[in-house]
């Protein structure tokens, strides 16, 4: 059995792939296209808007048959005003054949474009919290369908298209803190469970992906107030009390809190960074 040596020697001094020119090259994502999934309303509009801020473009998805119409009108004029494009797919993101129908076909679109994909935020989640001593199997399933098993078809078809298209990529899988941690007060076992999947698929697919220059790493939100916790917030409403004694800033967070980051993940600036989680929670797991 032969084994290859890795000599760290070696690679003193040669510099990275797209090495960047400067703080400000390494978040540009002019010239590149990024499927977001969840991209009709709430978080994933506000990434989509981070993207196209700094002169990326973006194709949405969502289950939802069309986005929410005025965001969706500022995000097209930010699209305009920066030379980039926006266009919208309604997407199941677990039904792998629709996937896997789609998504080369508009990789190939953005290619002749002169836009090539680039990569991937997947957004798109759900959740509803019963205690687990009740929880309908059927809907378990259905939690972990969409944000587990979702996130990994939506990474396998982009990687698909990165790999073929032999362009270096950026995935960024949205977790949750729920994913390291039991929220307080909340039955959120199903939901819980299916983010601690997506943390963990996203340091594997790191593992196997490095090789075609393809980053992997997640965003762990907190409380974000967006339609999610405001259905949750609807049934419980004293939730609020509870997600406030964790918030250090003294504040929950808003969508456009992780427009950053997001940035900083998709772009050059982190290209040494895979297999990471970037906890942006306000401070709420630092609190016992
Ligand atoms: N709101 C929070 O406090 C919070 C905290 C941590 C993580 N997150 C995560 O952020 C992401 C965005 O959530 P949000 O708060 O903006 O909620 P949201 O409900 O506004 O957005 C989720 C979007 O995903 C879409 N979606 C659901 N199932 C889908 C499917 N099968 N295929 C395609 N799209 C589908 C929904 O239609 C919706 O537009 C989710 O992954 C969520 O788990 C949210």
């Amino acid at each position: 059995m032969t084994y290859k040596i890795y000599n760290p020697l070696a690679t003193i001094g040669t510099p990275a792939p797209n090495s960047p020119a400067s703080v400000k090259a390494g978040l540009d994502l002019k010239n590149r296209t990024y499927f977001v999934t969840g991209g009709a309303r709430g978080l994933g509009l506000n990434l989509i808007c981070a993207i196209l801020e700094v002169g990326g473009s973006a194709i949405a998805f969502d289950l939802l048959p069309e986005p929410v119409s005025k965001e969706w009108s500022a995000a097209k004029a930010l699209a305009e005003e920066n030379g980039g494009s926006l266009t919208f797919n309604q997407l199941n993101v677990s039904n792998e054949a629709e996937v896997e129908e789609l998504l080369p076909k508009l990789a190939e679109q953005a290619a002749s474009a002169g836009r090539p994909i680039h990569g991937l935020v997947n957004c798109a989640g759900v959740n509803q919290a019963l205690p687990a001593i009740d929880y309908p199997l059927d809907l378990y399933r259905k939690i972990v369908d969409i944000n587990f098993i979702g996130s990994f078809v939506m990474a396998k078809h982009t990687a698909k298209v990165l790999v073929a298209a032999n362009v270096p990529g950026s995935i960024v899988l949205i977790g949750s803190m729920s994913g390291s941690i039991a929220n307080r007060g909340l039955a959120n076992t199903a939901y819980n469970t299916s983010k601690a999947g997506v943390l963990q698929l996203a340091r594997s697919l790191c593992q196997e992906w490095g090789q075609y220059g393809i980053r992997v790493n997640t965003i762990s939100p907190g409380y974000i107030i967006t339609n999610m916790t405001q259905s949750l917030l609807d049934v419980e409403p004293e939730l609020y009390d509870t997600w406030m004694r964790g918030a250090m800033l003294n504040r929950l967070a808003t969508p456009d809190d992780f427009k950053s980051a997001v940035v900083f993940l998709l772009g050059d600036g982190s290209r040494f960074m895979t297999g990471s989680d970037l906890l942006i929670d306000g401070g709420h797991c630092a609190g016992a």
